[in-house]
């Protein structure tokens, strides 16, 4: 009886947590908090016990990403209660620990630690931008509890050891669909790069999509820098504007994306700009305008896929939470249902016994695409390319590995 209560309690606190999240803004979402850990804003979602499975998550649920945890922890949640609904794991329900890391590596790295020495949570869920995962994975490598990220695309994350993988796509080939579709569909053969010099994910596609583009006959004409939370980037593109590009590829986060576009066309630059996941946030297509209109990403998982898996998923997202869910939340709810889905497979719950289930995963139906997990704990998934329109992500093309 007691069990049950819990339970029947826990789903209503992730509810709770989970409309609140939707309406409130995200730097107030640890409102929502049970403990104050550390510094760190810790949401406890349902209370875990001794019955409980406890899994962890790190997000950037404040600072300049915010947006990036908090779309990530809707999808997570969503995929708890509703595997919750389903009696859980081998008879066991699951609760959530989330931590707050401000979208900061150390503070990312920090929650790791807890997760791991502390909570001791069975797996580990996180992060979104790859400095944040990479400064995480070595903490749930040493500890032995396996870590799934659900949407970061550098190499480097899930080299670090064989406790870490992820759900989606990595770099080498993002930054390969935007250099074909430049070149085979756009058609252009003169393209800038404005990079972000402080961010991963942004260094590791520059390189990719500077050789794939190049191999396919084009040329970068000029590669600008900029560091994460700059505000004047007209020096910049003063420069980009000389060489007269055709398009403009800046592989950085929603959060400097929109004050790079409004300054290039402030400068009477018309280049056509393209960008990667890192772009997806509605808050970039609601406040870029017509700087964006008729920009191009490559992205995990398009809204406007008529299929019944996603469109089942866009239904009960719409019902929890009265939004579209991006790709982020596609990315987290995939990440999610893999863990559950491999410690219910698991012949037991030790680390190495779910990290080789999820080692196993394969083929499994995911909205953001099919899973297959190889041999390097990478997902193996084709892309989407995205175009905005009138703050909208209008599906385009899928590019297959
Ligand atoms: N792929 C990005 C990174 O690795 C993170 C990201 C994924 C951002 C999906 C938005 C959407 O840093």
């Amino acid at each position: 009886m007691h069990r049950i209560w819990w339970s029947f309690l826990a789903s209503f606190a992730l509810l709770a947590v989970a409309c609140e999240k939707k309406t409130r803004p995200a730097e107030s979402s640890s409102n929502a908090s049970v403990t104050t850990d550390a510094g760190t804003p810790v949401l406890a979602l349902a209370p875990p016990d001794n019955e409980t499975i406890l899994i962890g998550e790190v997000g950037s649920l404040s600072g300049a990403e915010a947006a990036f945890g908090v779309s990530t922890n809707n999808g997570v949640t969503l995929a708890i209660n509703q595997a919750n609904a389903e009696g859980g794991i081998k008879g066991r329900k699951i609760s959530l620990k989330v931590y707050d890391d401000q979208s900061k590596p150390e503070e990312a790295a920090n929650a790791a630690t807890r997760l791991v020495s502390q909570d001791k949570v069975k797996v580990m869920l996180g992060e979104v931008a790859s400095s944040n995962s990479l400064a995480m994975a070595p903490k749930a490598q040493q500890g032995q509890v396996p870590m799934i990220s659900p949407s970061s695309t550098n190499p480097k994350v899930t080299e670090v050891g064989d406790y870490i993988f992820r759900v989606c796509f990595i770099d080498p080939f993002q930054g390969f669909v935007m250099a074909k579709f430049a070149s085979d569909n756009l058609k252009f053969v003169k393209v800038a790069i404005l990079k972000d010099l402080k961010s991963d994910y942004s260094l590791g596609l520059t390189e990719v999509f500077t050789r794939k583009f190049t191999e396919m006959g084009g040329k970068v004409v000029s590669t600008e820098a900029y560091s994460k939370g700059d505000t004047d980037f007209r020096a910049q593109l003063t420069a980009i504007r000389k060489e007269k590009p055709e398009a403009i590829y800046i592989p950085g986060y929603y959060s400097d994306v929109g004050v790079i576009a409004h300054q290039a066309r402030e400068l009477g630059l018309k280049a056509v700009l393209l960008g990667g996941d890192g772009w997806d946030s509605e808050k970039l297509f609601e406040l870029g305008g017509k700087a964006i209109d008729g920009s191009y990403i490559s992205n995990h998982y398009s809204a406007d896929d008529p299929s019944p898996r996603v469109q089942k998923f866009l239904q009960d997202f719409k019902q929890a939470y009265g939004a579209v869910p991006d790709a982020l939340t596609a990315m987290g709810y995939d990440a999610a249902r893999v863990a559950i889905e491999a410690m219910r497979r698991a012949p037991n719950l030790t680390g190495p016994a779910i990290r080789d289930a999820i080692a196993g995963t394969k083929n499994f139906p995911g909205v953001s695409g099919t899973i297959t997990i190889d041999e390097h704990r990478n997902a193996v998934k084709s892309s989407v390319v995205m175009e905005i329109i009138n703050g909208r992500q209008k599906y385009v093309a899928t590019i297959n590995p």
